[in-house]
C-alpha cells in the first residue's frame, strides 16, 4: 500500500479553517478506498511563527519541505505585518527555489453554481490557467535608492528568459491538448511591453509548431478581461505570465461564483521537488475566526494533490463529493448558502460516506 506524506501548512487568517476541511475530506477517501495512506504532518510557519522567530521559513525550511511528498498550503498574510513581506516571506520564498514554475488553476462553474455574468451558461465557464510561476513579475528583482527623499526611485523588473517561457509554454500546449476542445489562448501584453513580452510572444509561435493538433490564439490581458466576461464560451486553456494570470484567475472564480471555489497546484514537473497546493485566495481578513470561510478551492486543491500523486479514483471521489454538495445547496453565503464551514465539510463527510 503507498503511503504518502505531506507537509500542511494552514498559514494564516482563514488558512487554518481550510485546510483542516481539506485534510478531513482527504483522511476519509484514503479510509474508504484502503488502497493508500496519508499522513498529514503540521509545519506551523505563518506570522505567528515570524513574530516569534523573526522569519516566516526557518533556515532548513526548504530543506524540510523537500522531505514530504506534496505540500498543501492555506494562505499567509497579516492585517499588522506588510503584505511583501509576509508573501515574500514565506509562499515566493517556495515557490521560486523549489522550482514550482507551473502554477495551475482550473475554474469551472460547478454544478448548481450559475455564473455571475447572466448572459452566460454555466457550461461556458471551464477553463484551465496556466501560470508562469517562477519569474515575469514577480521574479524579486529590483530596488529602491534615494529613500525617503523626495526623489526616491524604485524599480520592479520583470524577468522573462527564453528557457522560463518555453517550459511554460510547452506545459501550457500539453494541457491544451489533454482536452477535448485542444485550444489555448496565449494572454500577453506586447504592444505596451515590447521586450519581455515580445520574446513572450516569439516563443509562444516556436513552441506552437510542435503542436499543430492545438489550435491557439493570442489575447492581449486587457481585451481578455472582456473576453472571459463577454464570451465565456470561446475559451478553454489561457496560459499567461505570473502577474497576468494572478488576476484573471481571480475575475475568473468570481465570474464562476466566488473566488472560494478556486485551487491551484504549484508544479515542479520534474519532480525534484515536492509539488504544492493552495487555494487561490488569501487569508480573507474579513471573515477570519467567522467560521464561514468556503473550503472548497481548498479541498479541490487537495484533489488536484492527490492526482498529481497518482490517486485518481480519489481525486474523482473528491470531485464528485464537491459537485453533489453544489448541486445540492449545501454551500457557504458566498455561493449563495447558509453553511458554515464545518458544515460543508460535514455535508462532503456524508457524501464520501
Ligand atoms: P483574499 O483572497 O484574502 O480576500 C478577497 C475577498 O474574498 C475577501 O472579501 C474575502 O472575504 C473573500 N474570500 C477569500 N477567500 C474566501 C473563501 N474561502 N470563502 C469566502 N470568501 C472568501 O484577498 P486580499 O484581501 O487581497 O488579501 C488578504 C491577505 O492575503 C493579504 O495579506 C494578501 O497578501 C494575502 N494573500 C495571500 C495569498 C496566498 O497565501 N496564496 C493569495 C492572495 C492574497
Ligand atoms: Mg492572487
Amino acid at each position: 500500500m503507498t503511503a504518502y506524506t505531506i507537509a500542511s501548512m494552514p498559514g494564516d487568517g482563514i488558512g487554518p479553517e481550510v485546510v483542516e476541511s481539506a485534510i478531513a475530506v482527504v483522511t476519509a477517501v484514503a479510509k474508504k478506498l484502503g488502497t493508500f495512506t496519508v499522513k498529514f504532518e503540521e509545519l506551523p510557519w505563518g506570522t505567528a511563527f515570524y513574530k516569534e522567530t523573526g522569519s516566516y521559513l526557518p533556515p532548513d525550511g526548504l530543506d524540510t519541505l523537500k522531505k514530504y511528498d506534496a505540500v498543501l498550503f492555506g494562505a499567509v498574510g497579516a492585517p499588522d505585518v506588510p503584505d511583501a513581506v509576509s508573501l515574500w516571506g514565506l509562499l515566493l520564498a517556495m515557490r521560486g527555489p523549489l522550482q514550482q514554475y507551473v502554477n495551475v488553476r482550473p475554474v469551472r462553474c460547478l454544478r448548481g453554481i450559475q455564473p455571475v455574468v447572466r448572459s452566460a451558461k454555466p457550461q461556458d465557464i471551464d477553463w484551465v490557467f496556466v501560470r508562469e510561476n517562477s519569474e515575469g513579475e514577480y521574479a524579486g528583482q529590483g530596488g529602491r535608492s534615494h529613500k525617503g527623499f523626495d526623489w526616491e526611485v524604485a524599480t520592479e523588473v520583470g524577468v522573462f528568459t527564453r528557457h522560463g517561457i518555453r517550459r511554460i509554454m510547452r506545459y501550457a500546449f500539453e494541457t491544451a491538448r489533454s482536452r477535448p476542445r485542444k485550444l489555448l489562448t496565449v494572454v500577453s501584453k506586447s504592444n505596451a511591453q515590447r521586450f519581455g513580452l515580445v520574446l513572450w510572444d516569439e516563443v509562444a509561435e516556436e513552441i506552437s509548431l510542435e503542436y499543430p493538433d492545438v489550435k491557439w490564439d493570442k489575447m492581449l490581458v486587457d481585451a481578455m478581461t472582456v473576453r472571459m466576461v463577454i464570451h465565456p464560451e470561446s475559451l478553454d486553456t489561457i496560459v499567461g505570465t505570473n502577474l497576468h494570470i494572478d488576476i484573471l484567475s481571480d475575475l475568473a472564480a468570481a465570474l464562476a461564483g466566488s473566488v472560494g471555489i478556486a485551487p491551484s497546484a504549484n508544479i515542479d514537473p520534474t519532480r525534484v521537488n515536492p509539488s504544492m497546493f493552495e487555494p487561490i485566495h488569501g487569508s480573507a481578513f474579513d471573515i477570519t475566526g467567522m467560521g464561514i470561510a468556503n473550503p472548497l478551492g481548498t479541498v479541490w486543491s487537495s484533489a488536484m494533490m492527490l492526482e498529481f500523486l497518482g490517486e485518481k479514483k480519489a481525486a474523482e471521489m473528491i470531485m464528485a463529493a464537491i459537485e453533489s454538495c453544489t448541486g445540492d445547496d449545501e454551500t457557504t453565503k458566498d455561493l449563495g448558502g447558509t453553511l458554515n464551514t464545518k458544515q460543508v465539510t460535514q455535508a462532503l463527510l456524508n457524501k464520501l460516506a
